[in-house]
């Protein structure tokens, strides 16, 4: 046996069955040929309505408005800078870094290639042996990663449920001793669409003296300040800080580029002195490379696009969101939403019916994210729908009425669809 596949052998009844799972779903390996904004081909031939996209605008589809800055920076800096940042830089970062500094209201930033490489980096750089990292179980799997590995260098890991502030203050509290003590969350939860409590989680760190690490990946670009009824997703896009009205002190705001703006970068907020630090002590930056000088010239534009059509694009996202959750609790189905971001998970609550959904609407045009366990934990597997401003209002009428016809079939497997409900008696 080849050496390589032995180590697959060995310990495969030990595995999560998430590869199996997806494979089944058929919402997995989707090799895509062609993309007609949301309307894609496969490999197979098969048309596709894109619903797992997480560019909620639908910067992806703006070539014309965006690559000529890409182009532009590739031109005058080269294809790529093929050394660590660390060493040397082009100009182009600090003036990027400090367009998104304004755009936040943060007194500098600081850019990494991706939002997980910002954790891998910041996290264990910023916590010694004996510190404090404290997780919100619902946080991204990127954080925990980047905290399990500040735990090999002997910080105190703990975790408390999304929003339980008082299992959150007792962790700080009996820990107070910890020289330094950081909290991690979502600024929006990736598979609900929640956003962080900052009104309820900034007096706590204040008060203990913790510093509160937001990774506003799905957030930034598309949430913003001063949101109200007919905005709900607020303006501007400048992240979940401004959008929850708190100060960023106590606060490392980190946000990825790639969602809200299709460039592929990410940033950290940070203070002249920490990002000193930080250019030397993240590993990310001084052992790999950089963005591209082309993917900088894009988030330049991306930047100067967002207040043209940006406005425009919310309200179509809210409108295409709010069809579709009406549509769906219409049919009866439990939608894990408080916030209607257009991050919209059906609650499907067991392998099996997970992966039946996933395949009916595979096989009838929709291409979604199965989340089964591990993603989601066991009784809360969920169909995961991102709508975008490309996303068409015929698009989502074609998924509900796949839902309704997945509402029959649960009904005859007596399947209950909400956790709380009834199973159907069989028919
Ligand atoms: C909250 C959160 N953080 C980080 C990531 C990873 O982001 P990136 O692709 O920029 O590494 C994701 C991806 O979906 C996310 O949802």
């Amino acid at each position: 046996m080849n050496i390589q596949n032995s180590f697959l052998q060995a310990s495969s009844s030990e595995r999560d069955p998430l590869l199996l799972v997806l494979k089944q779903s058929q919402q997995y390996d989707v090799r895509i040929t062609k993309v007609e904004h949301r309307e894609l081909t496969d490999v197979h031939g098969k048309k596709l309505f894109d619903f797992a996209s997480c560019n909620y605008l639908g910067f992806d589809c703006e070539q014309e408005a965006l690559l000529d800055k890409g182009v532009q920076a590739a031109k005058a800096f080269g294809m790529h800078t093929s050394r660590a940042r660390l060493m040397g830089y082009h100009e182009l970062f600090t003036q990027v870094e400090k367009k998104l500094a304004t755009f936040i209201g943060a007194e500098d930033t600081l850019l990494f290639p991706n939002t997980t490489l910002t954790s891998i980096g910041i996290i264990p750089a910023l916590v010694q042996k004996g510190d404090l990292i404290i997780l919100d179980k619902s946080a991204h799997a990127t954080m925990y990663q980047a905290a399990q590995m500040a735990r090999d260098k002997g910080a105190i890991l703990k975790s408390f449920a999304q929003g339980d502030m008082d299992a959150l203050e007792t962790l700080l509290k009996t820990h107070s001793h910890c020289p330094r003590k950081m909290v991690c969350v979502d600024g929006v939860y990736s598979m609900t669409g929640d956003y962080a409590d900052l009104a309820g989680l900034t007096p706590l760190v204040e008060k203990y003296q913790a510093l509160l690490y937001v990774d506003d990946g799905h957030g930034f670009g598309f949430v913003g300040e001063n949101p109200d009824v007919q905005h709900p997703y607020g303006s501007k896009g400048n992240g979940i800080i401004n959008h929850q009205g708190t100060s960023p002190a106590n606060t490392m705001y980190v946000a990825g580029t790639a969602k809200g703006l299709a460039a592929s970068a990410a940033f950290a907020a940070v203070t002249p002195e920490m990002k000193e630090y930080l250019m030397a002590y993240a590993k990310p930056l001084d052992y790999t490379h950089p963005s591209t000088p082309f993917c900088l010239g894009v988030l330049d534009a991306a930047l100067d696009l967002l207040p043209k059509i940006g406005e425009q694009r919310r309200a179509d996202v809210y409108k295409l969101t709010v069809s579709l959750v009406e549509g769906l609790r219409g049919l009866g189905f439990h939608v894990m939403t408080q916030t209607l971001f257009p991050i919209i998970s059906v609650w499907a609550g067991n392998t099996q019916t997970l992966i039946d959904a996933s395949k009916y609407l595979y096989q009838n045009g929709i291409f979604l994210t199965a989340c089964p366990y591990p993603t989601m934990p066991r009784g809360k597997e969920a169909l995961r729908i991102t709508v975008t401003a490309l996303n068409t209002q015929q698009q989502i009428d074609h998924m509900l009425m796949l839902f309704a016809d997945i509402k029959q079939q649960w009904q005859q497997a007596g399947v209950a669809l909400t956790p709380d409900g009834e199973s159907y008696a069989h028919v």
